[in-house]
């Protein structure tokens, strides 16, 4: 296949067009306040079944609905009673809730699961596509399995420009990390992936909140897999510069906030100058990929606090750094 067009997201005849490769059963890489996702008709399985191969994504792992609103979500799948009034108050937003799967659904899209997970994007873009194209858009984040989610619509090019129809190019995410996934399934909510919703906010609004985000055996969500969101470059979590710089690699630092000490690292990454979680967050994907393209032997991650978006961030920085064993 040529090269994907790369088109402005805010141009109504490029949403048109998306709309229009998505109801023929094409792939269109698009925009969300989170990450870019790669979309297909989530009524098409054939269409959705291309999402798998172009990403290399194994058919285990479930990819999330796109709708425009709690109406359109009904279709897909069943909320329980206590779960809509929390879509109401999240959504648009960077919450996904996994319910149970309705016919709507093909067994595709839940990889088989009986359940589905759903959201609804709050980005001008991606609601101007979900409705031009009249259908619920399947996506996963648009990158090759494994590796680091994109936050611009280059990152997206890199890896699949020869492999999709078109990418609609709305810059930067503004959240830069995937969304919170939680389930309604069981008695109580719980957390299977951190994400751009704080777990503080969902647990204001839900009361506690199981945490079942290291289900390693049988994932429930292969975000939650131990290894994921991956660079080449090995990436070591760490406070100290000792070990690092005694061995004399070529390193790389990852820091939330300016280094206080020398540098003796090759080239450094600050998250945010005043250490502001969301703006880390927003940076962290595109700092990571941007260290991983240097040709280093190691790249060093400073622990962030994990509350508010730092618990997504660490999340990320640790399953980045399990190497494969
Ligand atoms: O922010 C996001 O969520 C982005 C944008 C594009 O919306 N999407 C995204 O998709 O991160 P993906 O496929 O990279 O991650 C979706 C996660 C996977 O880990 C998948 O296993 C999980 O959602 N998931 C999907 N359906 C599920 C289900 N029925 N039960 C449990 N987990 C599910
Ligand atoms: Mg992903």
């Amino acid at each position: 296949m040529p090269t994907a067009e790369i088109a402005d997201a805010r141009d109504p005849i490029a949403i048109e067009l998306a709309a229009r490769i998505i109801r023929g059963g094409g792939l269109v890489a698009f925009p969300t306040e989170t990450v870019y996702g790669l979309g297909a008709d989530a009524g098409n399985p054939l269409a959705v079944a291309r999402i798998f191969e172009v990403k290399q994504r194994p058919r285990i792992d479930p990819v999330i609905i796109h709708v425009a609103d709690l109406a359109a979500a009904r279709i897909y799948g069943r909320f329980p009673a206590w779960a809509p009034s929390v879509a109401q108050r999240f959504w648009p937003g960077p919450l996904t809730m996994v319910v149970e799967r309705n016919q709507a659904t093909p067994p595709i899209v839940t990889a088989g699961l009986d359940t589905v997970a759903i959201r609804v994007p709050a980005h001008a873009a991606a609601l101007d596509l979900i409705r031009a194209a009249g259908c619920g858009i399947a996506a996963p984040s648009a990158n090759l399995f494994g590796f680091v989610s994109p936050t611009t619509a280059a990152h997206v090019a890199e890896q699949l420009s020869d492999r999709i129809d078109l990418i609609l190019d709305g810059g930067a995410c503004s959240i830069g990390v995937e969304s919170t996934i939680i389930s309604t399934i069981g008695a109580r909510p719980s957390l299977l992936r951190a994400g751009g919703i704080p777990l503080e906010e969902l647990e204001e609004a839900l009361g506690p909140i199981d945490i079942s985000m290291d289900a390693v055996d049988r994932p429930q969500a292969p975000g939650q897999l131990k290894k994921h969101y991956a660079t080449r470059t090995p990436l070591s979590i760490t406070d100290r510069d000792s070990e690092e710089s005694r061995r004399g690699e070529k390193t790389g630092l990852l820091t939330l906030t300016p280094p206080t000490e020398d540098s003796r690292y090759e080239a450094t990454e600050i998250l945010s100058s005043t250490g502001d979680l969301r703006e880390a967050a927003a940076n962290l994907f595109a700092a990571l990929r941007r260290l991983d393209i240097l040709g280093l032997d190691r790249i060093v991650a400073r622990p962030v606090p994990e509350s508010g978006l730092g618990r997504a961030i660490m999340d990320r920085l640790r399953r980045c750094a399990v190497r494969d064993e």
